[in-house]
């Protein structure tokens, strides 16, 4: 791809799909710096103000990133999460991405308030609590703290979950997970989150409750933690009005 100086479509834009081109086959690959004003003014021998517009708007679209000191960027590719019902597994799949876990625990646990709240327990009955790091292609991207009344799915202790999937064992079960209520909000990494998602302090993660109905009973109670610049949260509403 060359810049048509005779073409209707302005230069910048040109030099925008140029260098769009270059990360789609991998000469500029995620994660690395692409070249700087100076060089790129070299190559195409365009004005700094219209090689400049050009890297913005590939900034603003998210493609690139600046590092204050240290150049521009190309972004890695954000996990996307369209679906409000399908699990960690399934999605990633989906994507083509590659799943992997490391669990941190798993175990039965008596319920707090908040959890016998949210999955309309007693505080009698006890819950399988599951804490784990979700990976894609070899990149922590979410970690999880799952709450599942062990009357639920007592056979969950038992999973191998560094491979099994919670969704599709509860689907083995007979339930359905056709509803969910969540709650996304921005939070700042802390120190555990720091270690545990490999991001620096301080860092935008997306926090999301869950809570997952089967036939309207709860069966799920989630919390999840995203780096923000890692996932992005899809939503879809049809109104049936
Ligand atoms: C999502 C949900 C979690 C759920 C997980 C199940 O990430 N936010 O609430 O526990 O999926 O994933 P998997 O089926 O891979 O175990």
């Amino acid at each position: 791809m060359r810049l048509d100086e005779s073409s209707p479509i302005p230069l910048y834009y040109q030099l925008e799909n140029i260098i769009r081109r270059r990360i789609e086959i991998g000469e500029y690959k995620p994660g690395e710096r692409i070249p700087s004003l100076n060089q790129l003014n070299e190559e195409f021998n365009l004005s700094k103000v219209t090689i400049s517009k050009a890297v913005a708007n590939l900034i603003e679209e998210g493609i690139l990133y600046r590092e204050r000191g240290q150049g521009t960027f190309v972004s890695e590719e954000k996990v996307k999460d369209f679906s409000e019902t399908t699990g960690f597994t399934e999605t990633m799949i989906e994507e083509g991405r590659k799943p992997s876990t490391k669990v941190i625990s798993q175990d039965l646990v008596s319920p707090s308030e908040l959890i016998c709240d949210k999955l309309m327990i007693n505080d009698k009955q006890k819950v399988i609590l599951t804490v784990r790091i979700r990976i894609a292609d070899e990149i922590p991207v979410a970690f999880e703290k799952s709450y599942i009344p062990y009357a639920v799915a007592p056979k969950l202790l038992e999973l191998d979950l560094s491979k099994d999937s919670i969704y599709q064992h509860l689907r083995e079960e007979g339930y359905s997970l056709n509803k969910t209520i969540q709650e996304i909000e921005a939070i700042e990494a802390d120190k555990e989150l720091s270690d545990l998602l490999e991001v620096k302090r301080g860092k935008a993660i997306l926090k999301r409750k869950r809570l997952t109905f089967s036939n309207g009973n709860p069966v799920e109670f989630s919390f999840s933690f995203y780096p923000g610049d890692r996932y992005v949260i899809t939503t879809e509403s049809i109104s049936t009005t």
